[in-house]
């Protein structure tokens, strides 16, 4: 049974998944009233900024790309790392808002994306048994048993290193690094020599003439700062609940309650139980949300997930993250969808095409098929124009880096190369080039939905 009335620490007492267990919870809870004074990280008005062009999203008139790592370490913490993954995300949006003929809502899985829900609480290694590695907010990856305890002070850490991306982020949103003049330069090095590269620098050279027409017109940065700037959100899972609540604070100039970790938080498919401490928490704070859905989620447990986030109905608030596979999709979301459609609720529908997508190489490597990959998007987007619903966004693990985590795409990375460079943490990412092929997908995509919506206007 829910409690009535709700706290940030309501969701204390109820069932709850894939915690660690600390054994020493009077240095956890230093921590978290450490944290609790600490400054928020994002204010409360973004993050209705954020529900507002999710609002747009769920309306059919603007599209949500988000990506990043699976799990962000204190190893790979470098600013290169965070240009690098943003400057992904930039070239993304911009074949998706050029290709695609649609505003993009960039939210990146980063400044904060650390805890990990694991299959299994343990891990056996040539008959050792260790506590799974959580994500670099509870352990190390390291297969000792020192560095697999859950230590609180890394709670500290990960709030440090959240602060610091998050800062650097707004710099190179707001302090020129975006500006689409530079759109040139957001080509990376390994994927300019690419087929993708050389793609995306047509496209490139046909959007500076279109600034250079726009200038001579009299529209310039100076007279149109979205030109120079953009808008750029954070989001993770909100796994670690006594993070979270520590970060959760009342906003000031509603009154209402913010967590204030990042601007969106979302829900993952194993801690999404209807009356589990998960759900308690977030159904308080007044972010943008979102849960994943996979195979095991029917309509109606869908439903009272949604009576329990969304209750007022309110457009922008709640984002459903289908990643169901992609054998599986077609079975499972067309009744999603009708249920949706059915109950009159606003959702933002996405497609997570990475976490259904899993296999294990021959060489032991946990891996992604490409093609797989490309099949659920595509998939996802025929399901939609089939019910006349709005494909709402796509949600990728990727990095900036030249990684060989997933297989195929057009380098047609093999099975025996994955050990090249394989440096995830936890799921395999898509790296760079990967990553823009798959944009450039999407926008194809897009311009079919808006075709098909184009022709059901005429024959109406
Ligand atoms: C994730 O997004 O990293 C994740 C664990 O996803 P899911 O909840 O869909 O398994
Ligand atoms: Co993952």
């Amino acid at each position: 049974m829910k409690s009535k009335t709700w706290s940030p620490d309501s969701w204390r007492g109820l069932p709850i998944q894939q915690q660690p267990t600390y054994d020493d919870p009077a240095a956890l809870a230093a921590v978290e009233a450490k944290l609790r004074r600490f400054p928020p990280l994002v204010f409360a008005g973004e993050a209705r900024n954020l529900k507002r062009s999710l609002a747009k999203v769920a309306a059919g008139k603007a599209f949500l790309l988000q990506g990043g790592d699976c799990a962000e370490s204190f190893a790979e913490f470098h600013p290169d790392v965070i240009r690098d993954t943003f400057r992904v995300l930039l070239q993304m949006a911009v074949v998706l808002t050029y290709g695609g003929n649609m505003p993009v809502v960039k939210v990146g899985r980063m400044a904060g994306q650390f805890a990990k829900p694991r299959s299994a609480d343990n891990e056996t290694q040539n008959g050792v048994t260790l506590p799974a590695y959580r994500g670099d907010i509870i352990n190390a990856i390291e297969f000792t048993p020192e560095a697999r305890r859950p230590d609180p002070a890394r709670l500290e850490q990960a709030y440090a290193q959240s602060a610091a991306t998050l800062n650097l982020l707004r710099a190179f949103a707001q302090g020129g690094y975006a500006d689409l003049h530079q759109v040139h330069r957001w080509n990376l090095g390994f994927v300019g020599r690419s087929a993708q590269g050389e793609r995306y620098e047509d496209m490139a050279r046909r959007i500076g003439e279109a600034l250079d027409f726009m200038e001579a017109c009299g529209v310039t940065g100076e007279t149109t700062p979205t030109l120079r700037t953009t808008d750029f959100y954070t989001s993770h899972e909100a796994l670690l609940l006594g993070y979270e609540q520590a970060m959760t604070r009342v906003d000031s100039t509603t009154g209402d309650w913010y967590d204030c970790s990042a601007h969106l938080l979302w829900c993952g498919d194993r801690t999404r139980q209807p009356d589990g401490a998960h759900l308690e928490f977030l159904r308080g704070v007044g972010n943008p949300l979102a849960f994943k859905a996979g195979p095991s989620l029917g309509a109606d447990e869908m439903l009272r997930l949604i009576d329990t986030l969304n209750p007022e109905n309110e457009p922008g608030r709640l984002m459903i993250i289908g990643r169901f596979g992609a054998d599986k999709v077609a079975e499972h979301l067309p009744a999603l969808i009708r249920a949706i459609e059915r109950e009159g609720r606003t959702v933002v529908w996405s497609c997570d095409p990475m976490h259904g997508n899993t296999i294990k190489s021959v060489n032991g490597f946990k891996t992604r098929p490409f093609d797989r990959i490309l099949a659920e998007v595509e998939t996802f987007f025929a399901i939609h124009r089939a019910e006349g619903t709005h494909a709402g966004g796509v949600h990728f693990e990727m990095t900036g880096q030249d990684v060989t985590e997933c297989i195929g795409g057009a380098q047609a990375i093999t099975e025996s190369r994955l050990g090249d460079r394989y440096h995830t943490y936890c799921d395999p990412r898509l790296n760079a080039s990967q990553a823009l092929e798959l944009a450039f997908l999407i926008a194809e995509n897009l311009k079919r939905e808006r075709e098909a919506r184009r022709g059901l206007v005429a024959a109406q």
